[in-house]
């Protein structure tokens, strides 16, 4: 099913606004969701709107948070989402961030006790709207072997940098630390498609092609994937004071207590070290000069990071809309807010 922008937002709004997210957060969450989508980032897109509106409807997600902005120092500050939806407390730790970065420089800010916040390249790429670098990382629920182990420690830890450039380009990298976000093992399972075996392991930590057999994900590049992962969760979690590691709460068990995750910002104005215009001339210069380089063969180009997914979006309007899987398209259209699949399960959606 194709749909338009406008039909897709309204569709998950409408949805989480059922399970009872205020208008404003409903609002924020589907746009992030649609941004995701758009960009190909399926696993982060429509898929999720179900989990979320059970996990809303069962207490999970505050939906009246009370949320309060610790100022730590010039530079720094904790923002405490009450366990509120996780795309609106990303986002006004971000605003913090960028409002701070103007003033002094640089800003450092923490996000503690908030939900899921999904594909976090949105919020750095908040900061690079405004002339400024970011980095971004949070922790989600373990999941994944580390290097040389047979039980899950870390989450898929994701990682996401974004800087502006001199024309209408952004930078926008974004990645999980495993080799597959889970969410890409969703959206197989949804269009019951097999996966490759270097994506997970099964629980002999064997590697696996059938979605529905997996028990852990693995980092990627080995220990080296291993050691951003625990680096992401040091930063968005032990520095925190929200659970790290192991004891980071689980997607899946029960929905009607908050997630207590966290998640981190930096984010540098370049004014302070080369100036703007020179860095964003040297950013466009940058994405020019890897777009020249000679493809190997079996690519087509080299792409700096970001743009395929706006070359996706690009072809989605072009070909008639974005792509929703009918399963989902006809759960978002019906009256149901969720059918009670994802609760008290592995550790795993089902
Ligand atoms: P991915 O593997 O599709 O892409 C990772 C990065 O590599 C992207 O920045 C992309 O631009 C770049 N890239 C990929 N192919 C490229 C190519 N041929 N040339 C140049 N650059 C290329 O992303 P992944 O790891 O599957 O993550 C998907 C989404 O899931 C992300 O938005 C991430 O934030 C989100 N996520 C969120 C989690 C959470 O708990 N909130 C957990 C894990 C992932």
């Amino acid at each position: 099913m194709k749909l338009s922008r406008e039909e897709l937002k309204g569709l998950m709004k409408n949805k989480m606004m059922r399970a009872g997210l205020c208008e404003e957060h409903a609002d924020t969450t589907a746009e992030i969701l649609t941004w995701s989508h758009e960009r190909g980032y399926a696993s982060h897109g429509a898929v999720r709107v179900e989990y979320y509106s059970e996990r809303i409807y069962k207490g999970g997600i505050t939906t009246k948070p009370n949320f309060t902005w610790k100022e730590t120092g010039p530079c720094s500050g904790i923002f405490d989402g009450d366990n509120g939806v996780g795309y609106v407390v990303a986002v006004e730790g971000m605003k913090k961030a960028i409002e701070m970065a103007k003033k002094n420089g640089v800003a450092v800010v923490g996000m503690s006790n908030m939900s899921h916040s999904g594909s976090i390249g949105y919020y750095a790429e908040m900061a690079a709207k405004e002339d400024l670098v970011a980095i971004t990382f949070c922790q989600s629920d373990p999941m994944a072997v580390p290097f040389g182990g047979t039980e899950p420690y870390y989450g898929t830890n994701p990682i996401s940098f974004a800087a502006p450039t001199a024309d209408d380009r952004r930078v926008v990298f974004d990645m999980a630390t495993t080799v597959q976000a889970w969410g890409k093992i969703l959206d197989k399972k949804s269009k019951n498609e097999s996966i490759p075996p270097s994506w997970a392991v099964d629980e002999k930590g064997q590697p696996v092609t059938d979605p529905n057999l997996v028990n852990a994900l693995v980092p990627i590049a080995g220990a080296k994937g291993y050691g951003l992962m625990m680096m992401v969760d040091v930063f968005a979690g032990v520095l925190l004071g929200v659970p790290f590691g192991k004891h980071v709460s689980s997607m899946y068990h029960d929905l009607s207590k908050g997630r207590e995750l966290g998640q981190m910002h930096i984010v540098i104005d370049p004014d302070r070290f080369i100036g703007i215009e020179e860095f964003k001339k040297r950013m466009s210069q940058v994405c020019d000069e890897l777009g020249e380089i000679p493809a190997a063969e079996g690519y087509g180009k080299v792409y700096y990071p970001g743009e395929r997914a706006i070359l996706r979006r690009e072809k989605a309007y072009a070909q008639g809309g974005i792509e929703v899987v009918d399963e989902i398209y006809e759960y978002l259209k019906s009256d149901d807010i969720h059918y009670d699949r994802y609760d008290h399960k592995n550790r795993f959606a089902e």
